[in-house]
C-alpha cells in the first residue's frame, strides 16, 4: 500500500469504456497516429470507489450535531426524538420519488468531488415496504446518474421501535423475509449489519450474516465502532468483503483481518464529526499487514461528509498514514471492499475507464489541501461527466 506508481507526461489510451494502455505519451501517440488526443493538466486519478455511504436519506439532523456539542450523548439525544431512528421515520414517510430526488443530488455532489464508484446502504427503512423502497431509490438513481452505485442492505441497521420488546423476531424477519426478499429482487449485492453492544450482539449478526451468505449476497459489517465486541474477528471468520469504522479494534481484532481477505474500512471523518478523540488503530492494522480502506461514511447523523480527499487529508493526520496508503486505500483497496477489484480503483489495461483529473502539480496534493475540491474532470466509462449539473442541495429538508 506504500508505494503507487506515478507516471509523468503520460498518456492513457481508452478503448470505449475501457482503458487499453497506459504510458509515455510520445509512445502511445506515435502507435495511434488517429486517436482524438484530450489534454489533462494536472494530475490524472484512477476515479476513487468511496465503499461506504447511506446516502439515501431525508432531512439532515442538525439538532443531534448540535446538541452533542453541548455535551448530550447518544442516548439522551435518542430519548429527545434524535439518531438513527428519526432518519427512519423520514424515510418511513417520505415519497419514493422525493427519496430519488434527493439522492441524486448527493450522488452528483459525491461524483463531482472524485468518486466514481459509490457504495450506497440502505437501513433507514427498517421494515420491509421501506427498505425495498430505499433500494429502488438505489436502483433508479444507478440507472440514471455517472457514477456506479453498489447497493448494501442494511435492514440490520437498528432494531426498529415497534420490535423494541421483541428483539428475536426482528432477527428472524430479517432471516426469513427481508433478506430473501431483497435477494430475490436483486436489489443489493451485499448484506450490512451494525453489529455494536446495544444495537446487534455479535450473535445476532452472526445469523443475519449467515442468512445473506445462504441467499447468495456478499457479507459487510459495521464493527467495533463505539465500543468493540468482536465484530471484526465475526466478519473474517465469516470472509466478508469488509469490516468498516473499526475505532474499537481489540489486537485479536487486528491479527483476525491481517490473517484475513477481509479490507478494514477506516471512517475517520465519523470520528472527527462525533467530536471522539478515538481513532482506528490504521498503523497497528498496516503495519500487520492488513488491507485498509477509507470511505466518507456520507450519512445524516455522523458523517455529513461527500468528498474522499477530505477523509485522506485526515487520515494523514488522524490515523497516521502515508500519502501512498491513502491513495491505495480510497482506489484499489475500496475496490476490493466491494468486490470489484479487478476492474476499479487503477489505470491500468482491461481497468474500467473512470478517471478524475485533479488541479495540483503534486499527487500527494490530493491529500493535503484539506477540504479543498480540486477535481477538474471527471470521465466514468470513457465519457466525461458534466461537472455542473444545475442548482444542488446535499438536502436543507423538513423531516417528513
Ligand atoms: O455508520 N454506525 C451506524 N450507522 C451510521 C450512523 C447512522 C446515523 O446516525 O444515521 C454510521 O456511522
Ligand atoms: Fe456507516
Amino acid at each position: 500500500m506504500a508505494e503507487v506508481e506515478v507516471l509523468s507526461n503520460a498518456a492513457v489510451l481508452l478503448d470505449g469504456g475501457r482503458i487499453e494502455a497506459v504510458g509515455p505519451y510520445a509512445e502511445l501517440r506515435d502507435a495511434n497516429a488517429g486517436a482524438a488526443v484530450e489534454a489533462v493538466h494536472g494530475v490524472l486519478f484512477p476515479g476513487f470507489v468511496d465503499c461506504h455511504t447511506h446516502a439515501v436519506f431525508g432531512a439532515p439532523r442538525l439538532d443531534d450535531h448540535e446538541r452533542r456539542a453541548l455535551g448530550e450523548d447518544y442516548k439522551t439525544i435518542a430519548a429527545r426524538g434524535g439518531g438513527i431512528l428519526q432518519s427512519v421515520r423520514d424515510v418511513r414517510a417520505r415519497s419514493e420519488s422525493d427519496l430519488l430526488d434527493l439522492t441524486r443530488h448527493r450522488i452528483r455532489v459525491l461524483l463531482a468531488h472524485g468518486s466514481t464508484t459509490i457504495e450506497v446502504k440502505s437501513g433507514y427503512g427498517l421494515d420491509l415496504a421501506s427498505e425495498l423502497k430505499q433500494l429502488r431509490v438505489i436502483r433508479a438513481a444507478a440507472a440514471s446518474e455517472r457514477a456506479a452505485l453498489v447497493p448494501t442492505f442494511l435492514g440490520a441497521h437498528e432494531v426498529p421501535p415497534e420490535y423494541r420488546a421483541r428483539r428475536a423476531e426482528y432477527v428472524r424477519l430479517l432471516c426469513e423475509d427481508m433478506i430473501p426478499a431483497v435477494a430475490r429482487e436483486r436489489l443489493a449485492t451485499a448484506c450490512d449489519v451494525f453489529c455494536e453492544p446495544g444495537v446487534f450482539e455479535v450473535s445476532e449478526a452472526r445469523s443475519i450474516l449467515t442468512a445473506a451468505r445462504q441467499q447468495g449476497l456478499a457479507l459487510k459489517l459495521h464493527a467495533d465502532e463505539l465500543e468493540g465486541s468482536g465484530g471484526a474477528e465475526l466478519a473474517a471468520a465469516l470472509g466478508a468483503l469488509s469490516a468498516d469504522h473499526l475505532a474499537a479494534l481489540s489486537e485479536s481484532g487486528v491479527r483476525a483481518l491481517a490473517a484475513s481477505n477481509t479490507v478494514a474500512v477506516l471512517l475517520p471523518a465519523t470520528m472527527v464529526f462525533l467530536g471522539k478523540r478515538g481513532q482506528a488503530p490504521a498503523r497497528q492494522l498496516l503495519d500487520a499487514g492488513a488491507a485498509v480502506a477509507l470511505a466518507t461514511d456520507f450519512n445524516p447523523g455522523s458523517s455529513p461528509t461527500v468528498g474522499l480527499p477530505l477523509v485522506m487529508a485526515l487520515a494523514v493526520s488522524q490515523l497516521g498514514m502515508r500519502y501512498a496508503e491513502v491513495v491505495s486505500a480510497v482506489t484499489v483497496n475500496a475496490a476490493a471492499a466491494l468486490g470489484l477489484a479487478a476492474e476499479r480503483g487503477q489505470i491500468a489495461p482491461g481497468f474500467r475507464a473512470d478517471l478524475v483529473s485533479w488541479g495540483v502539480s503534486d499527487w500527494r496534493e490530493v491529500a493535503y489541501w484539506m477540504g479543498g475540491q480540486l477535481v477538474t474532470a471527471v470521465w466514468t466509462g470513457g465519457s466525461a461527466c458534466p461537472l455542473t449539473p444545475g442548482p444542488i442541495s446535499l438536502g436543507p429538508h423538513v423531516q417528513a
